[in-house]
Parts: C-alpha cells; structure tokens; sequence
C-alpha cells in the first residue's frame, strides 16, 4: 500500500486533530497551471472558497493567480492577502450593499451579476460613489455537469445565474443603467467534475451565445467559464496533480474566442485539494456486532464532505504496517452521520494511531464547524514542519 511521505515524528508531538498542507506540492500544482496558461490569454482566478488558510493564500498570491471571491468576507480575504483588486471577480446570488460597496470601493475586476435585481442595485450604489462597475452577466448554461446533485449549479432549475430567455431583457436594460458596464458573460456548471465532455458541452453553448452577443452588437471582452475541475479522491498518491493540460485544451480546442477576449478560470478544488490532509488520532477501536470501529477524534465538524455530500475520502493509518483490516472510521460526534467510511480497509489500526484522511485541502478546513462546542482544528505546514 503506498502511502504519503509525511512528517509523521512531527504529528506525534502535536495535538489531534489538525489540517497538514503540503506546500511543495501546492507550488507544483500552481507551477503547472501557469506552465499551461503562460503565453495565452487565459487567466486563473483561484476560488477562495475553497480554502484561505493563510499559508495557502500566500503561495497562491506568489503564484500570481487572481481570485474569485462570493462573499464580502472573501474579497476582503482575497485583498489581504495581497492579491491586486484588477484580478478579482465576485460572484453570489445574494450580494449584500455593504459587499458590493467593498467591492466598487476597491474597483474589483468584475461582478458576476445573476439576477436583474441585483444589477440594478449595483448601478444605484455605483451611481451613488460616481463609478461605473464592471459586470459579466453569470448566465445559466442549462449544460449538466453529471456530478453530485448539491454541486451541481447549472441547470435551469438551480438557483444561480440569469437565465437564457432573459437576456434580451437584460440586454435591453443596460443603456439605462449608466453606471454599470457590460463586459463579458460568466458560468458555472458545477464541481467536482471528472468527465471533462461536460466542460466541452459548455463551451458549445458559449459559442452559441457569443453569436447571440454579435447578433445584439455586445461587444464581450471576456468569457468566464467558472471552475469545477475534479480531482482524484481514491488515488490521490497518484494523481496528486490534476490533469490541466486535458482540462485547458478542451477549451482551447472547442471554445470559439473573438479576437481580443480573454478566457477566465475559477479553480478551487483542483488548485487546494490533494495537498491538504486531515490528520487525526484513533482514539478507540470497538467491535460491533458485526464490525470493527475505528472510532476517531476528527469528526465532521472538522470535514464535513462525507456527511454532507457522501463523498468519498481516502484514508491512510500512517502508524501501521500490519496486515489489513476493514473498518467503519468513525467521528466522535453524536450524530450517526459523523461517519467517514464504511468498510474501509485499513493496516490493522490501535489506540493512537495516526490516520490521514486525504485530499482535504478544499472544502476542509474552511467548512469546519463548532457543533458539539468542538474546537476549530489548526493547521500546519510543510514549510513549518519540515524546517
Ligand atoms: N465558481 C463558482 C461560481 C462556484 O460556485 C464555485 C464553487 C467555483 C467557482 C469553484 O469550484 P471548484 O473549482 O472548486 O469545483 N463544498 C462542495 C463544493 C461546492 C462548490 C461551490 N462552488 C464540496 O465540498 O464538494
């Protein structure tokens, strides 16, 4: 069984249960995004949602990537950390004013608008400061993403973007709303996405809709296609990098560009996940009736994913080499759905060991709760670690 090289003496000393980021192969990750998108006019915006770890932020911020933020708090974050205003996009079906204000205030990239109510009240606040904000119109594709029904954000029966029998509405509102301007359409089909043919299927509705803008004499400066590229939870030690060169040439090959457009990325999953783990302690091993428990003191107030939307996260005993045992891995939370695994085969597993659940850098650390009145868990670091 292969397992992940990690600090394993350094965990012994630390208090349970804690993220571990691996820094190195973040850089890598990033330094494989920007190998394939250098030279093009494709721009990544990192999602923040994801994650914003200090650490983390700050090699994404080396890495020159923008962000995309969905809340005040993110654009904030996103600032913070030093990442310039020119390359933040904001998106949200429910801005508030003070978030939209943070964000005219610090003359964002763009707001992805997703109803005609909204727009409408930023060219009030706009109005109201003198400024203009840049807008792309988040429209929904109809396109599936055949993933997870709760990750799935662009079909007509969700909730996000401006539908496509709108758009002449939309269109002909603008030229009366003075402090606003058009200047390109946003989508987001959903995450986690591992069959890339539904990326492909959105690039021929954006084609389609690209005619629809010339035909309406829009000129759009830029196309944003959101995020959504999945990554490999059952074998993450093997596919640490998700593959972008596949990912980037679908849209290459298949999304119709007018001359002068810029093409935007927003990646959270596929930029965070596979360098982040939840490192925990066996606190007991139980026998049921007809099974072992492998009972641990990380729960899901600290990774709620298995809970929330059965998902799938691998998992090492990283104190074992004995021979192999199934186990259902188990939180210490009373609730029956604070259940990692089922049936999952593990090195024979004590008291004190330590397990990593892997693949948590996205959606982790950042979807941590206090139910139970339970600390929030820390965070470590490569860089810290290893030093
Ligand atoms: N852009 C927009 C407009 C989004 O709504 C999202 C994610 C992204 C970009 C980034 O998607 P990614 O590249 O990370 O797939 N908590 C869930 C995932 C929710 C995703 C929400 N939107 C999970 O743990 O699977």
């Amino acid at each position: 069984m292969i397992k992940a090289n990690y600090p394993i003496k350094k965990f012994s000393d630390i208090q349970t249960p804690f993220y571990y980021y691996d820094l190195d192969l973040l850089r890598k990750t990033l330094d494989d995004i920007n190998s394939k998108t250098r030279n093009t006019n494709f721009h990544v915006h990192y999602a923040m949602k994801a994650n914003v770890n200090s650490s983390v932020l700050a090699v994404i911020k080396d890495a020159g990537l923008g962000a995309d933020c969905v809340s005040g708090g993110e654009v904030q974050a996103a600032i913070d950390a030093g990442i310039s205003p020119s390359k933040v996009v904001f998106a949200g079906v429910g801005k508030a004013d003070w978030e939209i204000n943070l964000g005219l205030d610090n003359d964002i990239f763009c707001f992805n608008v997703e109803s005609i109510p909204e727009l409408e009240v930023i060219n009030e606040l706009a109005a109201a400061k003198g400024k203009t904000a840049k807008v792309a119109l988040r429209i929904n594709p109809n396109v599936s993403a055949h993933t997870h029904h709760y990750i799935t954000t662009g079909l007509s029966e969700n909730k996000f973007g401006i539908n496509m029998s709108e758009l002449d509405q939309v269109i002909d509102l603008f030229p009366t709303l003075p402090n606003v301007k058009l200047i390109g359409i946003h989508f987001h089909i959903g995450s986690q996405i591992t069959d890339l043919t539904s990326f492909q299927g959105l690039c021929v509705r954006v084609n389609e809709l690209q005619e629809y803008f010339i035909s309406k004499n829009v000129v759009l400066e830029h196309i944003n296609v959101g995020g959504g590229l999945g990554i490999n939870y059952e074998h993450p030690n093997h596919f640490p990098i998700p593959d972008f060169e596949a990912y980037f040439k679908i849209f290459r090959d298949h999304l119709e560009l007018q001359p002068n457009q810029t093409l935007h990325f927003e990646l959270g999953r596929a930029v965070v996940a596979q360098c982040g783990s939840l490192i925990s302690r066996v606190l007991y091993v139980k026998q049921g009736s007809s099974k072992k428990f492998a009972i641990l003191d990380a729960g899901f107030t600290d990774l709620i994913r298995p809970a929330l939307y059965q998902a799938y996260h691998h998992i090492e005993n990283l104190s074992s080499e004995l021979a192999v045992e199934s186990y259902d891995v188990v939180g210490p939370i009373c609730e029956s759905s604070d259940t990692f695994a089922k049936g999952f085969v593990l090195n024979q597993t004590k008291r004190g060991d330590i397990i990593a659940l892997r693949s948590a850098g996205a959606y982790g650390e950042i979807m941590a709760s206090q139910y139970n009145l339970r600390k929030l868990p820390k965070a470590y670091t490569s860089d810290e670690l290893l030093a």
